[in-house]
Formats: structure tokens, C-alpha cells, sequence
């Protein structure tokens, strides 16, 4: 049965990388996938999680099984960074949390509950989105839809496109919202924007599913939380899907989270009875590893400070790199206005080019950019700006 399987598709993404790594031009540059590089185009292992490592090494913990729900600290840290220490929300335990293997296991795990145990199973997604997010909702059977987000002519949010878009949903349908840094556009909604998204899903009586893959990427922990907490303002419940593999830099370790916030403490504690059994009957319980790190820094006052340092870099490196490109472009491509990616936030832009130039690129001279045109600023370095924007000119002129 298996010899009549064609081979699957390679992954979008992913893919390319594969490719990338084939490639043996020695000025190749990688700018598809969301991988934080710094700027010897290296993704490093933070200060912050070697002292929490050796610490934890130190500590000789078990590798007995974990609670289904994973470590109950991790999941006290989560809900500090989400909601903020003081959340009322906190006080009255009306928000609990399941670890979850990275941002995606807690999308697939969001998927497997919405289909399983609620009324509506039907997701809607901002048009664009994350490549990943239709195969995740698409493998846990969830109906799909798509609502306006972008408008690309000017390189902003279609808010009243989006907010149009959310008078078409039914009570109880499941809206997912990007917390911050828009994967892939880089384009985030303003504050005053996300009271009026907020209100909006409040009134229409939608569910909210949050995915939250890169706090503090875009202007710092609390500024990007902006979005999650004006929803909680406005919605009784709540999904949050968040990532610490792009914020700690722990890719490999799978660290996520799936949390739900609501109007009181009987609700969350049956929902996430229920979250523990769409886990149980997935990967029955989280690894340890990477959650411990996150716990050991978030709960060292020390090295909370040097994680927080270390995050403004990455920050900053990235916000830095924008501005550099768009300096630099202004020499290459005169008649290109390429100013709306300093606007943009996170590690992703979208860059204006064709698919057909995007292959000139990586044939010409081995620069590899998704077929969207979506670019991760964070591969652009001080040593590959130059080639990265002649190339760019080159195509464009
Ligand atoms: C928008 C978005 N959500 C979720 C994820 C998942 O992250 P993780 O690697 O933690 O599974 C990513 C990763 O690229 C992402 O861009």
C-alpha cells in the first residue's frame, strides 16, 4: 500500500531551506524562514538560557513524566507575560494554561477542542496568513474561511475591510488574530484599531483564538500584548496559542502554550479539563526541557533582566536592519519606494516582489525569499545588505 503513495509535496517553507542548505554559492542568503539570525547570521543560543541550563543542571530534575497540563509554573509564567502580573484575571484564577509542544502544538491542540467540544467549527483567518495555519485547522477538521486584513496598494491594514469581515461571522465562530508582529505582512493593527477589532468580536459573540508567536519582537513585552488585552477587555473568552521559540531563540525545545481566559474560574477549570484530554489522546504530556528554561528565567528576577536585555537586541537588531535596507535601496532601485517596511514589525515584510522575480533571486544569485514575496529581515546582516539590495535592484530595474 505504501510503494502507491506519490511523495508529498515539500513544505513551503521549510522547503526552501532544504534547499538552501544544497546550495553552494558561498554568498547565499536565507530569507525564508522565521528563524532569528544575529548579525553574523547566526541563530544564537541566549545568554539568559545557558545560566538557566546550567542552573537546571545543577538541580538534577527527574525525567518522570510531566502533568498533561505541563510544569504548573511554566504555566503561572505564561499567563504573567499574556495578561501582565496585576491581570485581575490572575487573582481570580479565571485563566489557566496547557504547555504545549511550540506555537503550532497549541494551535493543533485549539483545533482538535474547537472541533471536538464546540458549537461552531468554523475558523476564520486573516487573508494573508501564516502558510501553516490551514494545515494545522485543516488537520484538526475545522471548517476555514478567510477574512480582509491587508491592503497591499498601500501597505497597510484594511481595517474596515476586516471589520466588515466580522459582521459576516456567526455567533460562536472562531476568529484568529495575530498578537503581533502579522505573520506574514509585518503589519499590525494600532491600538485605537484594536479596540475597534476588539469591540467588534465582543459584540458579534465570536470566540477569539489568539496566536501570540512573537511578543516582545515588535515593541517590547507589554506594548505588544496591547492587542490580547484589549480583547480580554471586550470578550468573556478567550483562546491564547503562544510561543517562546522565536522570544527565547528555543526553537528546538518545543516550547508553547495554549491558554484560555474567561468570566470565571468554574469555566476555565472545565475547559481545560477538556484541553487535557484533547492532549492526553495527541502526545499524552509535554517535554520538560525547554518550559523549565523559560520557568528558571522568568521566575530569577537576574535572569529575567539579562532575557529582557537580550530580547531588545534581537529587537532592535531587526528594526535596525529595516532601516538599513530601506536606505540602501534608495541608492539601488531610485524609483522604488520601499519606506513602509521601517513601519512594519517582527521578522517578517512583505517586500512587493513577484514570484518571478523572487525565482530570479534565488537562481541569479542564490537569495531564497518564499514565492509570496515575504521576506525574514532578521537573515539581512550588515556583511549581506549590499549584495541583498543590488540583487533586489537588479531585479527591479
Ligand atoms: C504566526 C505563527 N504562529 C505560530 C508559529 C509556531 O511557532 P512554533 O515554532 O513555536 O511552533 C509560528 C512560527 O513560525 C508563526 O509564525
Amino acid at each position: 500500500m505504501l510503494s502507491k503513495l506519490e511523495p508529498a509535496p515539500p513544505d513551503a517553507i521549510l522547503g526552501l531551506t532544504e534547499a538552501f542548505l544544497k546550495d553552494e554559492n558561498s554568498k547565499k542568503i536565507n530569507l525564508s524562514v522565521g528563524v532569528y539570525k544575529d548579525e553574523n547570521g547566526k541563530t544564537p543560543t541566549l545568554n539568559s538560557v545557558r545560566a538557566a541550563e546550567q542552573q537546571m543542571l545543577e538541580s538534577n530534575h527527574a525525567k518522570s513524566y510531566l502533568p498533561i497540563s505541563g510544569l504548573p509554573s511554566y504555566g503561572e509564567c505564561v499567563i504573567d507575560l499574556l495578561m501582565g502580573s496585576d491581570h485581575d484575571a490572575i487573582a481570580a484564577q479565571r485563566a489557566a494554561t496547557v504547555q504545549t509542544p511550540g506555537g503550532t502544538g497549541a494551535l493543533r491542540v485549539a483545533g482538535d477542542f474547537i472541533k471536538t467540544r464546540l458549537p461552531s467549527d468554523k475558523i476564520w483567518m486573516s487573508d494573508p496568513t501564516w502558510a501553516n495555519h490551514p494545515n494545522i485547522f485543516k488537520a484538526a477538521g475545522l471548517e476555514q474561511a478567510t477574512y480582509p486584513y491587508l491592503d497591499a496598494p498601500n501597505n497597510r491594514i484594511d481595517i474596515s475591510g476586516m471589520l466588515d469581515g466580522i459582521q459576516q461571522m456567526q455567533p460562536g465562530d472562531v476568529i484568529l488574530l495575530h498578537g503581533c508582529c502579522h505573520n506574514p505582512s509585518g503589519i499590525d493593527p494600532t491600538p485605537e484599531q484594536w479596540e475597534q477589532i476588539a469591540q467588534a468580536v465582543g459584540e458579534r459573540k465570536l470566540l477569539p483564538l489568539v496566536d501570540f508567536a512573537y511578543q516582545g519582537f515588535a515593541d517590547g513585552l507589554e506594548h505588544d500584548a496591547v492587542g490580547l488585552r484589549k480583547i480580554c477587555e471586550h470578550v468573556d473568552e478567550v483562546l491564547v496559542a503562544s510561543s517562546y521559540s522565536k522570544n527565547f531563540g528555543l526553537y528546538s525545545e518545543r516550547v508553547g502554550a495554549l491558554s484560555v481566559i474567561a468570566n470565571h474560574k468554574d469555566v476555565v477549570d472545565a475547559a481545560l479539563s477538556h484541553l487535557k484530554a484533547c492532549v492526553r489522546c495527541n502526545y499524552s504530556n509535554p517535554p520538560a526541557h525547554g518550559a523549565r528554561i523559560v520557568q528558571t528565567i522568568l521566575g530569577d528576577p537576574e535572569l529575567r533582566r539579562q532575557w529582557e536585555d537580550e530580547l531588545k537586541d534581537m529587537r532592535d537588531r531587526i528594526n535596525g536592519m529595516r532601516n538599513l535596507f530601506v536606505d540602501k535601496m534608495k541608492d539601488h532601485a531610485p524609483n522604488y519606494n520601499f519606506d513602509f517596511i521601517r513601519e512594519q514589525r517582527g521578522m517578517f515584510s512583505f517586500s512587493g516582489l513577484t514570484k518571478d522575480q523572487v525565482q530570479r533571486l534565488k537562481k541569479e544569485n542564490a537569495i531564497y525569499i518564499v514565492g509570496s514575496g515575504r521576506i525574514n529581515v532578521a537573515g539581512i546582516t550588515p556583511d549581506n545588505v549590499d549584495d541583498l539590495c543590488s540583487a533586489v535592484g537588479n531585479v527591479l530595474n
